[in-house]
C-alpha cells in the first residue's frame, strides 16, 4: 500500500526541532512494515514562503496538499537549512516575530486559506493524554486533573475567523475595525455531527458538552438550537448539555472533569478553550490535533480513509525555537492522528501513543521520566525523540 504523505516545509532546520522527531516516528512505522510505504514530500509554506516566493500559501503547495493522503504540518520556524537536503521531511511554521502582526503579509492567512480551500472543518484536540507521573509536576493540582478525559472538537472554517472583517484604514479619521461572526444552519450540524462520531467512538460512549455565548451572541443561539436538534434527532443515545464558555472556561481549571467528554464549540472559543485544556496533562507542547472534512470513522471495521492536517495545538514558539529544547510530543501525537484518521493505522497509531506514554514514565530517569523543560525536565527534544522511536521499535 502506498501511503503518500505531504510536508509542508517552512526550510527550517528540523534537526534539533520537534518534527524532525515526528517524521523519524513515521519513518520507524514505515521501516517496520511490509504493506506500510510512506513517501513524504516537503513543501514551502508560512513564513519561509513569504521569504521564498512573497505569500504564505503558494499554489504549488496548496496542489500537492489537494493531492496528498494527509499533511502532517510542525510549528517551528527559525533556523535555515543551510545545505542539508531532506528528501522527506514535514515542517511547517505559522507565524513568529519577524512576520508580527502588523505585516503587510502574513503566516497565518495561508493557514487559514489551506484550511479552507480543503473544507477542513472539523478540528479534533484530544487533551486526555494523561499519565499519571506528569501530574505531579503539573499546574494543577494532581487530584484536580486526575481522571480527566477531555476532547475538543472544534469548528474550524466559520465564525470570526472567517466572517468579513475590516481592518482600520490609513485614514486618520477612520477609527474602526470590525470581525463578523457569522454561523450557518448547516454548518452547526456537521460539526455536531463530528463530535457525535467521536462521542461515540469511546466505549462507553463520551458525554458531549456544547460550548457557547447563547446569553448575548445570536450566532451561539442558533448553534444552541441546531446543536439540540441534531443530537436530538440524529444521536438520541448521546447525553447532550450547553454551558456558556466563560463558566465552562472557569470549571476547565476548577473542576474539568465535569466537562470529560467532547467538548463541541465554535471556532474562536475552541481556539482558546483548547490551549487552556492543555495545562491539565500539564503543557501546550503536548496536544495533538487533527483537521478533517469529514467525520472520522474509526475505530470501526468498516474504516473509510479521509485526508486531513496534523498538526500540534501550538505555534511557533520564538522564545525557545531553535534551542532544541521544544516538547516534540504533540507533533509526535499528531502523526499517531494521522496513522489513525487518514489511514485506518490503529495499531500502528496506539503503539506511538504507548511509546510517548512510556517515555514519559521512563523509570530510568529517576521515576521521573524524560520530560522536555516545558514539564519541568533536562530531557532535549531529540533525545526524547530517540526514547520514542526506540521504544516504538520494540512495539511494532
Ligand atoms: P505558542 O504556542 O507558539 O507558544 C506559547 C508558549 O508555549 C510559549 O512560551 C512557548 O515556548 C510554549 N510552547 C509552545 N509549544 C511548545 C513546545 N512544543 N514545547 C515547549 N513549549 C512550547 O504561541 P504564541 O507565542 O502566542 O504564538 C507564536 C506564533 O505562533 C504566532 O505567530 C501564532 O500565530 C503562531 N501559531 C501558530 C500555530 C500553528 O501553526 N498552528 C498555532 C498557534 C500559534
Ligand atoms: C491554532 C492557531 C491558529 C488558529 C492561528 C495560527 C491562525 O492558533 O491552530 O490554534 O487560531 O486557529
Ligand atoms: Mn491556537
Amino acid at each position: 500500500r502506498l501511503a503518500q504523505y505531504l510536508a509542508l516545509t517552512d526550510h527550517s532546520r528540523a534537526g534539533p526541532e520537534v518534527v524532525d522527531q515526528a517524521v523519524r516516528v513515521l519513518e520507524t512505522v514505515s521501516a517496520a512494515s511490509k504493506d506500510i510505504k510512506l513517501n513524504l514530500e516537503s513543501h514551502i509554506f508560512g513564513g519561509c514562503a513569504i521569504d521564498e516566493v512573497g505569500e504564505p500559501l503558494p499554489e504549488k503547495t496548496l496542489q500537492a496538499c489537494k493531492e496528498a493522503d494527509a499533511i502532517l504540518m510542525g510549528a517551528f520556524h527559525n533556523i535555515r537549512f543551510g545545505s542539508s537536503i531532506y528528501t522527506a521531511l514535514l515542517v511547517g511554521s505559522i507565524g513568529g516575530p519577524k512576520w508580527g502582526v502588523h505585516a503587510k503579509v502574513r503566516p497565518e492567512p495561508g493557514l487559514l486559506k489551506l484550511r479552507k480551500e480543503l473544507g477542513l472543518y472539523a478540528n479534533i484536540r484530544p487533551a486526555n493524554f494523561a499519565s499519571d507521573a506528569l501530574l505531579a509536576h503539573a499546574p494543577l493540582k494532581p487530584h484536580v486533573c486526575q481522571g480527566v478525559n477531555l476532547i475538543v472538537v472544534r469548528e474550524l472554517i466559520g465564525g470570526l475567523y472567517f466572517g468579513t472583517r475590516k481592518e482600520q484604514g490609513v485614514a486618520p479619521d477612520e477609527d474602526t475595525a470590525w470581525d463578523t461572526m457569522i454561523y450557518s444552519v448547516p454548518e452547526v450540524q456537521r460539526i455536531t455531527r463530528v463530535a457525535a462520531q467521536v462521542a461515540l467512538s469511546a466505549d462507553p460512549p463520551l458525554d458531549i458538552h456544547s460550548i457557547d455565548k447563547a446569553n448575548v451572541l445570536a450566532s451561539s443561539r442558533l448553534w444552541r438550537k441546531v446543536v439540540t436538534e441534531t443530537i436530538e434527532k440524529e444521536y438520541p443515545q448521546l447525553k447532550l448539555d450547553h454551558q456558556l464558555v466563560d463558566s465552562a472556561a472557569m470549571i476547565m481549571v476548577q473542576n474539568p472533569k465535569k466537562l470529560n467528554g467532547v467538548i463541541l464549540t465554535e471556532n474562536l472559543f475552541g481556539d482558546i478553550l483548547s490551549d487552556q485544556s492543555s495545562i491539565i496533562p500539564g503543557s501546550l507542547g503536548l496536544l495533538p490535533s487533527a483537521s478533517l472534512a469529514a467525520p472520522p470513522s474509526v475505530p470501526s471495521p468498516d474504516f473509510k480513509p479521509i485526508s486531513g492536517l496534523y498538526e500540534p495545538i501550538h505555534g511557533s514558539a520564538p522564545d525557545i525555537a531553535g534551542q532544541g529544547i521544544a516538547n516534540p510530543i504533540g507533533t509526535i501525537l499528531s502523526a499517531a492522528m494521522l496513522l489513525r484518521y487518514s489511514l485506518g493505522l490503529e495499531k500502528e497509531a496506539s503503539a506511538v501513543e504507548a511509546a510517548v506514554r512510556k517515555a514519559l514514565d521512563d523509570p530510568q530517569a529517576g521515576g521521573l521520566g524524560l520530560r522536555t523543560a516545558d514539564l519541568g525536565g533536562k530531557t532535549s527534544t531529540k533525545e526524547l525523540g530517540d526514547k520514542i522511536v526506540e521504544t516504538l521499535k520494540g512495539l511494532l
